[in-house]
C-alpha cells in the first residue's frame, strides 16, 4: 500500500501515472465501462473532521465504483466527543481492517502523524489526505490538473505548458492552492496569486511566479482563472469581509474577466459563493465554466488514486 499525504510526496512519475489513470477511467466512465471491482471487499473508510461535500462523496463514489465497501465515519456521533484524538480513531479504524483511510483534518501535521501512527502500528492501511486544514489538498489539485488537460486536449506528458492559470481569493487559507500551485508549475504553467493583501501568504508555496492585489494585473492574459471561497472558518473573529466591496475588487465577472485571455476558462474548487467570488452567469457559463467538469473529474481521480494507494 502506498500513502498520499502531500504533492511533495509524489514523484514526477507518480504524478503522470496517475494522471493518464485518472484520465482513463473518465473515459471507461464515459462510455459506461468501468474498471469490473479491482478493489472487491476492500475497506475503506471516510474519517473527515470537516465538513466536505464533493471530496467525501466522490470518494465514497470511487470506492464503489472500484467495487469496496465504503463506511463513512459518522464522526459528529463519534467518540470524537468524548475526548478521544485523531490519532486513537485512525489506529481503531485500522484495527478493524481498513484498507484505505481518507483523512481530512484540521490540524498542521495530522496526516503525517497519523500515518507514522499506521506504520509504527505495522498496519497495512494507505493513508489518503482528503485536505489538511489550510496546509494541503492534493487530490483536489490532481483533479484540478486532469481537468484542465482534458479540456485542453492534452496528454500529462504535454502537461500545462505555457500556460498561464491566476488563482485568486482568500490565499493565506487556502488548502486548495497550496497544492495546486506547485503541481500546476511541475506540470509546466505559470501560477500567479492575487487577493486582498491580508489574504496573501507571506511564503506563497513553490510555484508561485508573481502575487499581486491588483486584479486586472494578474488576470492579464490569463488562459485559465481560479476563484477560491473566503475561508470565514478559519478568519479570526475581529476579522470582517464585506462581501459587496470583496466582489468589486475581487470578484470574477463578466467585466472584470475581460482582463483575462478571450475565451479564458474558470474554475472553482467549491463550495461556491454566488455573487461574492465569482458572478452565477460565469459559474453557469457551460461555455467557459469548467466547476461541474470539476467536480466530475473528482470520481476518476479518486479512482486513480485508490489504484494507486493500492499497488
Ligand atoms: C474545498 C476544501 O474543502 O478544501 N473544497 C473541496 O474540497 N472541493 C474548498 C473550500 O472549502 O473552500
Amino acid at each position: 500500500m502506498k500513502h498520499l499525504t502531500g504533492i511533495d510526496a509524489l514523484s514526477d512519475a507518480d504524478v503522470r501515472q496517475i494522471l493518464t489513470r485518472t484520465l482513463a477511467m473518465d473515459a471507461a466512465l464515459d462510455a459506461g465501462n468501468p474498471p469490473d471491482g479491482p478493489l472487491k471487499d476492500q475497506l475503506l473508510f471516510n474519517l473527515f473532521y470537516e465538513n466536505s461535500t464533493r471530496t467525501s462523496l466522490s470518494f465514497a463514489v470511487a470506492g464503489m465504483r472500484m467495487g469496496a465497501h465504503v463506511v463513512t465515519v459518522p464522526v459528529a456521533a463519534s467518540s470524537v466527543h468524548k475526548g478521544e484524538s485523531v490519532r486513537d480513531t485512525v489506529l481503531t479504524l485500522c484495527a478493524q481492517g481498513a484498507d484505505f483511510m481518507v483523512l481530512r483534518a484540521g490540524g498542521a501535521g495530522t496526516i503525517e502523524a497519523a500515518r507514522r501512527a499506521i506504520e509504527e502500528h505495522g498496519f497495512q492501511t494507505a493513508i489518503i489526505n482528503a485536505g489538511e486544514g489550510a496546509f494541503g489538498h492534493p487530490t483536489q489539485a490532481l483533479l484540478d490538473a486532469a481537468t484542465i488537460l482534458k479540456s485542453a486536449g492534452r496528454t500529462p506528458e504535454e502537461g500545462l505548458d505555457g500556460l498561464t492559470i491566476t488563482i485568486v481569493g482568500d490565499l493565506v487559507h487556502s488548502r486548495v492552492a497550496s497544492s495546486c500551485a506547485p503541481l500546476f508549475a511541475r506540470l509546466g504553467a505559470n501560477v500567479r496569486y492575487c487577493g486582498p493583501q491580508d489574504m496573501l501568504p507571506e511564503d506563497p508555496p513553490s510555484g508561485v511566479v508573481t502575487m499581486t492585489t491588483n486584479r486586472e494585473a494578474a488576470l492579464e492574459g490569463a488562459d485559465i482563472v481560479m476563484a477560491l471561497r473566503i475561508q470565514l472558518e478559519r478568519l479570526s473573529a475581529d476579522t470582517s469581509v464585506d462581501p459587496v466591496a470583496y466582489r468589486a475588487d475581487y470578484g470574477l465577472t463578466t467585466d472584470s474577466l475581460k482582463a483575462a485571455k478571450p475565451g479564458a476558462l474558470v474554475m472553482h474548487p467549491g463550495p461556491m459563493n454566488r455573487g461574492v467570488e465569482i458572478d452565477g452567469d460565469i459559474a453557469d457559463d457551460q461555455a467557459h465554466s469548467l466547476i461541474l467538469k470539476q467536480v466530475a473529474m473528482g470520481v476518476p481521480t479518486r479512482m486513480a488514486l485508490l489504484e494507486f494507494a493500492a499497488t
